[in-house]
């Protein structure tokens, strides 16, 4: 039992380094250059003395283990991480997303860790289709959402029509905090409204270290300093007019985005992005339980797991669960406990995480995500606490799309495909269901796309040494209904009741019109698209 001193003066530690951290994730459709101003933030922290050091990192491990080789192939990011560093006394820690659309089940799991995001645009396509289906996702979580257009280096659409655009097609109304002075193709730096200046910008050699800026005052400039300026300024004074200024409760509360303009190739605008991190995206508020009540943040330790990752690296064979702390002060000699089971967790193997390196932590706060190395019974969704009892609300998952029937090709070797199948499941890549009459013979793999069935296939392959066949199921979209559901649906043409592990039942039709059918036929019954639990 702790004093009552001893409380007091932690629970004003704890408000302290609440008030120092910022946990944010970047969305945004493949290509439109996330990695790219990931290692440029890193670059600007300090975290990293030159970009390209993480991609190069990351090439190499891939080299040396032969961990996610479809991520290596394909050139696609499937295995979010979460990179933890510290700037100007602020800790950050950013969430990375997958870009792809078959794992926003993933996205919708990390985005419930982060506390804001940034909305990653490509200046030449704006808002495509897969930026879009995470914004609605992250609009879902009630983050706040800060805007940077990128890739102003090259020809690039009309900034303007860019602000319709977000305005038009998120709903959100886009404040623009800098503004780019000469585009298509000749950005030559942005100005920055909050401050009145203009950052000019010089590329560094391959834009591994910081851009030269040259700060200017705007009132100091002049139809002489050319027709980009003359462009930008009347530009400016119409955004004057309509978008003076962010008001920073419509920010939180999700009806405006500040906007920043920038090339995260060459560095431009970064800085400026970063420091708005750090200004305005929110740090971590107290967060709601199950039960309706807020868990104050200085209560005891609390968190939830939002992730789990097996066999990061192959030869260690580990399995580590990230785990977002929600309240209190988290000590790597304290137990927590699983809220879910009951039993105990220990804290003292915490690691603190940078992509795919990690080192033990002594302590965490609210905003920090920490991974626990082979913590036996976790489950993704689960709650941690310590002292008073919490539990947060089951992470909700996406209505599976896509179905293929998964059969072990190798009798001698049924044990390692169940226990792949489990352990995959466990980790969210996959959902494992098995109808009645079929069990565990030919369980149905769903999903939200087909790459992650390749995914499973390889992982059980690779990892598990179990050879499997993969062949479509016929079936087109999925709904969650319960134990009358079951009763009712019973003989139902075109639709199939399968179970997960566990015990979730799940309707699955053959097609939208069988969907269509059977709700207007059992008015009643639940039909669940977006599944929690
Ligand atoms: P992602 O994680 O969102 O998928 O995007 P990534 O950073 O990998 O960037 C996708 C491509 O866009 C890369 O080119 C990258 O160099 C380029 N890019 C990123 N930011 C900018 C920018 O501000 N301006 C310009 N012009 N290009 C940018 P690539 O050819 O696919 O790869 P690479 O050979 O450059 O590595």
């Amino acid at each position: 039992m702790q004093t009552s001193e001893a409380t007091h003066a932690d629970s004003s530690d704890v408000r302290r380094q609440v008030a120092r951290r910022r946990s944010f994730a970047i969305i945004s459709h493949p290509d439109a250059g996330k990695t790219t101003l990931t290692e440029k933030i890193l670059l600007y922290a300090g975290a990293v003395a030159e970009a390209g050091a993480v991609r190069a990192r990351r090439n190499r491990r891939a080299v040396v283990s032969d961990w996610m080789e479809i991520e290596r192939d394909r050139g696609i990011s499937v295995t979010a991480t979460v990179l933890r560093f510290t700037h100007g006394g602020t800790i950050f820690n950013l969430l990375d997303t997958p870009g792809h659309r078959d794992f926003s089940e993933d996205t919708f799991r990390v985005l419930s860790a982060a506390d804001s995001a940034v909305i990653l645009l490509d200046a030449a396509k704006g808002i495509e289709e897969q930026t879009l289906k995470l914004f609605q996702v992250a609009r879902a979580r009630g983050l706040p959402l800060i805007t940077f257009v990128n890739k102003l280096d090259r020809p690039s659409r009309d900034p303007l029509e860019l602000l319709d655009e977000i305005e038009q097609t998120l709903g959100l109304e886009p404040v623009p905090l800098t503004w780019p002075v000469g585009t298509h193709g000749n950005f030559e730096g942005v100005v920055d409204r909050v401050r009145s200046a203009f950052v000019r910008y010089r590329r560094s050699a391959g834009g591994a270290t910081m851009a030269l800026e040259e700060v200017t005052a705007q009132g100091s400039l002049s139809a002489a300093d050319g027709p980009s300026w003359v462009e930008a300024q009347d530009q400016l004074s119409l955004l004057d007019a309509v978008r003076p200024r962010l008001d920073s409760e419509a920010f939180l509360s999700g009806r405006e985005t500040p906007v920043f303009f920038g090339s995260a190739i060459s560095n431009f605008g970064v800085r400026l992005l970063l420091d708005a991190l750090h200004e305005h995206a929110p740090p971590p508020g107290a967060r709601i339980a199950s039960d309706g009540r807020e868990r104050d943040l200085e209560d005891g330790f609390s968190g939830f797991v939002f992730k789990i990752q097996a066999n990061m690296n192959l030869r260690h064979r580990d399995r580590v669960a990230f785990v977002r702390v929600c309240s209190g002060h988290l000590r790597a000699d304290m137990r927590a406990t699983n809220a879910r089971t009951g039993k105990q967790v220990t804290l003292a193997h915490a690691q603190e995480l940078f992509g795919r390196e990690r080192e033990s932590l002594s302590e965490a706060f609210p905003g920090d995500v920490i991974g626990l190395v082979n913590s036996p019974g976790l489950r993704i969704g689960d709650t941690l606490y310590a002292g008073d009892p919490v539990e947060y609300p089951a992470l909700p998952v996406l209505a599976p799309e896509r179905f293929a029937v998964v059969r072990n090709r190798d009798m001698s070797r049924y044990k390692q495909f169940r226990r792949g199948l489990a352990e995959l499941e466990l980790e969210g890549v996959v959902h494992v269901l098995r109808r009645a009459d079929r069990g565990d013979q030919e369980p149905i793999l769903a999903g939200v796309g087909d790459l992650q069935f390749d995914i499973t296939r390889q992982r059980l392959e690779t990892e598990y040494g179990a050879m499997v066949d993969l062949e479509p199921a016929p079936f087109r979209v999925a709904r969650r209904t319960d134990a009358a559901g079951v009763r009712a649906l019973d003989g139902a043409r075109g639709v199939a009741i399968a179970e997960r592990a566990d015990g979730t039942q799940f309707a699955l039709f053959e097609s939208t019109y069988h969907l269509e059918r059977v709700a207007a036929a059992h008015p009643g019954v639940a039909l669940e698209s977006i599944v929690t639990g």
